[in-house]
This record gives structure tokens, C-alpha cells and sequence, in this order.
């Protein structure tokens, strides 16, 4: 059942005061931890790769320069980033910007990411970048499926190149903001769409296209 706005917003305190007191992996050394951040009843949450260095700064998700394009396509779309929620798959900055290792991404995800997502239940999800995408298309190359709605595990996910990608390498500019441009029409339809429960997820799934575009 989806819980209440009330009931969700101390979940995630509760959470969050759980990942500040815990012995998180990469929080040695890192300023601030980054759980996260947004709208506890959204039916949109954007899973990033892992705080930068502006996020280990203040303690926020996305508020560096690939925030800031993010943001951008949030407008494009009549959307706020305080009407969606946006966490990362690690909640500490790996030092020097390095990639999160596998261990580092299981255990942010098994004790933080999988609860913060029960909490908020939220009807798409949408991965920002190759490591979110990997917990649900461990297998798939984000050039083959970005834009794409998926049904995995009973929930819609929308993979999408990270925005710093797309900054990095203005090609990706257009393609990112063509993807962004569906989203409306995917929240739509995924609003239609039967409630996730535990009991409904029937276990692992073969990701499943979806024929909305
Ligand atoms: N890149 C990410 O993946 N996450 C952030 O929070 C910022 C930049």
C-alpha cells in the first residue's frame, strides 16, 4: 500500500539518521554524506552515480554543474527538483572523483538505496549514468536503452545518460533532452500502471520493454 506523505518523510529521516550514524563505506574522508534529497510522495526518482565534489561540500545531491543541467531539463519539463527525489547509488564522495567499486555500491544499495526506495515507492525510476543503470540492466549498454521505459521488477525505469556525460560531450546534449522530453508522458502512463508491493515484484524479472514510443 502507498504509505502517506507523513509516514514516508520519517522513513527517510530514519533513514538518514541511520546512514549518518553508520559506518558507511567511502564516508572516511568525504566532508558530508549525500542521501538525498526531494519530494518523500514524488513518482519520480533520479538515481545519479555518487556525490562530487559540490555535493561532499554541502551535502546535497546534483548541485555542481551537471545539477544545474539537470535542473535545466527538470524546466524544460514544467518540473522542480523539489517535486522529484534525487539520491545516488553511493552516499560518499569515492575520493578523487573515482569509480564507486562494486562493493562500495552493494553496500550503499542493500542497506540505503533499496529502503529509500520502498519508502517512496516511486512509480519510475529514472538512472542517471551507467552505475544506477547497472542495478537494474546489469547487462546493457546505456548508447542501446537510454530513453527507454523498462519494466523491471515491477517498476518502470527510464535510463538516461548522466547529464555530466552530455556536458562533457555536447552530442549527448540533444539526445539527453529528447529523453527528458517523454518523461511527462511516461509518469503519465506509469501512473496507470499497478501499485509495486513486495508481494506483486514476483522476484527477478527479465527486463520488459514497454511500447510507448
Ligand atoms: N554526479 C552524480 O552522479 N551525483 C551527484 O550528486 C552529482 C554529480
Amino acid at each position: 500500500m502507498k504509505g502517506n506523505k507523513k509516514e514516508k518523510a520519517i522513513k527517510l529521516r530514519e533513514l538518514r539518521e541511520k546512514a549518518k550514524n553508520a559506518n558507511l563505506p567511502l564516508k572516511e574522508g568525504s566532508a558530508n554524506l549525500v542521501f538525498g534529497e526531494g519530494n518523500a510522495t514524488t513518482d519520480v526518482l533520479f538515481i545519479g552515480e555518487g556525490p562530487g565534489f559540490h555535493e561532499n561540500d554541502q551535502g546535497r545531491p546534483f548541485v555542481g554543474a551537471a545539477g544545474r543541467f539537470l535542473e535545466e531539463l527538470l524546466e524544460s519539463i514544467g518540473m522542480t527538483r523539489e517535486q522529484v527525489f534525487i539520491t545516488n547509488v553511493v552516499k560518499c564522495r569515492p575520493p578523487g572523483n573515482r569509480d564507486p567499486r562494486p562493493e562500495e555500491i552493494d553496500t550503499c544499495t542493500s542497506n540505503y538505496l533499496d529502503r529509500q526506495i520502498q519508502a517512496i515507492n516511486p512509480k519510475v525510476i529514472v538512472t542517471l549514468g551507467r552505475y544506477s543503470m547497472g542495478l537494474y540492466l546489469p547487462n546493457a549498454k546505456i548508447s542501446d536503452v537510454h530513453g527507454q521505459a523498462l519494466r523491471v521488477k515491477g517498476r518502470l525505469v527510464v535510463p538516461m545518460y548522466h547529464p555530466a556525460a552530455a556536458l562533457h560531450q555536447g552530442s549527448l546534449k540533444p539526445v539527453v533532452e529528447r529523453d527528458f522530453s517523454k518523461l511527462p508522458e511516461l509518469i503519465a502512463q506509469a501512473a496507470d500502471a499497478p501499485e509495486y508491493t513486495e508481494q506483486s515484484s514476483g522476484g527477478p524479472e527479465e527486463p520488459k520493454q514497454l511500447n510507448l514510443f
